[in-house]
């Protein structure tokens, strides 16, 4: 077992390295740079993050791979090559922009190909994914870290952010303490990850309806990690890779400065798109307030967002007040 595992480790790096090649000295690879090169990502950011490319052929990495001693099993089980009819194999990741993912300590153990822009949407998803394997497990990884953990550990916080060209971004303008869940399914176990290198987090999701969703499932799992977590609130529809890339990074850090605290963010996310001049609306708004606000447990804080809520609402505060003081007595 451990054995296969070294030499999954070992196939990883030179599939990587392989990727690399194609996009950076190969003809091939140049309609992959080019739309890099429209994203603000050069090659120094390439080099850093190892991007390849996947040629848009069936069998190009698996052939090299053959050539170098590495066994079909071996490369199946990796999940670059997936099974096709009568027991023939191709690469599972072609035509695609290609980004190696690392563990902690920066050894290959996955990859991520993204579509051409340029490409037909009927080429499959945006982003494919290696499968789970015997090095990767994609709820325990967090991209990037092993380029953050320094500054994570030296600013007692990270940056969590969803997707691969958000850390690229982030880390190019700065950001160096910049990861991503890699989707927006935030897990225990990379809140377990994060804990073992700062106690503080700001998530940076996309501002969607998807991002919203998972930040508030994401506030939970951090905080209940003991994590002191804190929202950064994008405008409609961006994401830090658009921000990063239009604004810059003193904008950024100016939404960094005004990242919002998980009782700020849920208030927001409650009162968002709501008609609150509507009787019935107003009225549930302000019970999933109360309640929000009944679950703090210290009661100087509860005090503060009791009257920051009241402002939000326009309710008057003192029976806001008496209101939370019936649900606290529920509760306990
Ligand atoms: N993702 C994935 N599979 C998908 C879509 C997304 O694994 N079908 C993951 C990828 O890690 C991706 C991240 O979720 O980087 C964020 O997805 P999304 O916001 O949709 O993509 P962006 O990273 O913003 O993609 P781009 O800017 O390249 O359009
Ligand atoms: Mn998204
Ligand atoms: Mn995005
Ligand atoms: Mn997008
Ligand atoms: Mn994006």
């Amino acid at each position: 077992r451990y054995k296969e595992r070294e030499k999954l480790f070992a196939l990883n790096k030179l599939a990587a390295k392989f990727y690399n090649y194609l996009l950076t000295e190969k003809e091939m690879g140049n309609k992959a740079l080019e739309y890099l090169k429209k994203r603000d990502i050069d090659q120094n950011d390439i080099n850093k993050f190892q991007i390849g490319y996947a040629a848009d052929e069936w069998q190009l990495l698996l052939n090299f791979l053959k050539k170098r001693d590495f066994s079909l099993d071996l490369i199946h089980k990796a999940g670059l090559i997936t099974k096709g009819k009568n027991n023939s194999y191709y690469d599972k990741f072609r035509n695609r922009v290609i980004f190696p993912i690392y563990n902690n300590r920066g050894e290959v153990i996955a990859f991520g190909g993204r579509i051409l822009a340029t490409e037909a949407a009927d080429y499959g998803p945006k982003y494919l994914n290696s499968p789970e394997t015997a090095i990767f497990s994609k709820k325990k990884n967090l991209y990037g870290l092993h380029l953050a953990k320094d500054a994570i550990r030296k600013k007692n916080s990270c940056i969590i952010m969803e997707g691969y060209t958000d850390i690229i971004q982030a880390h190019k303008k700065g950001f160096e303490n910049s990861i991503a869940s890699l989707g927006t399914a935030f897990t225990e176990e990379q809140a377990k990850l994060i804990k073992r290198y700062a106690e503080k987090a700001y998530i940076a999701y996309d501002a969607d309806t998807a991002g919203n969703m998972a930040t508030l499932r994401g506030l939970d799992i951090l905080s209940d990690a003991g994590i002191d977590v804190k929202v950064i609130q994008l405008a409609e529809g961006n994401d830090p890779d658009d921000l990063l890339r239009k604004e810059g990074a003193d904008i950024f850090s100016e939404y960094l400065a005004e990242a919002l605290s998980l009782v700020d963010f849920k208030i927001e996310m409650i009162i968002k798109d709501k008609d609150l001049t509507e009787p019935g609306v107003r009225i549930k708004v302000l019970k999933s307030i109360i309640k929000l606000i009944a679950e703090i447990e210290d009661e100087l804080k509860r005090e503060i967002y009791l009257e920051r809520a009241a402002e939000k609402t326009s309710f008057k505060a003192e029976v806001l007040a008496k209101e939370v003081k019936k649900e606290v007595k529920k509760i306990k």
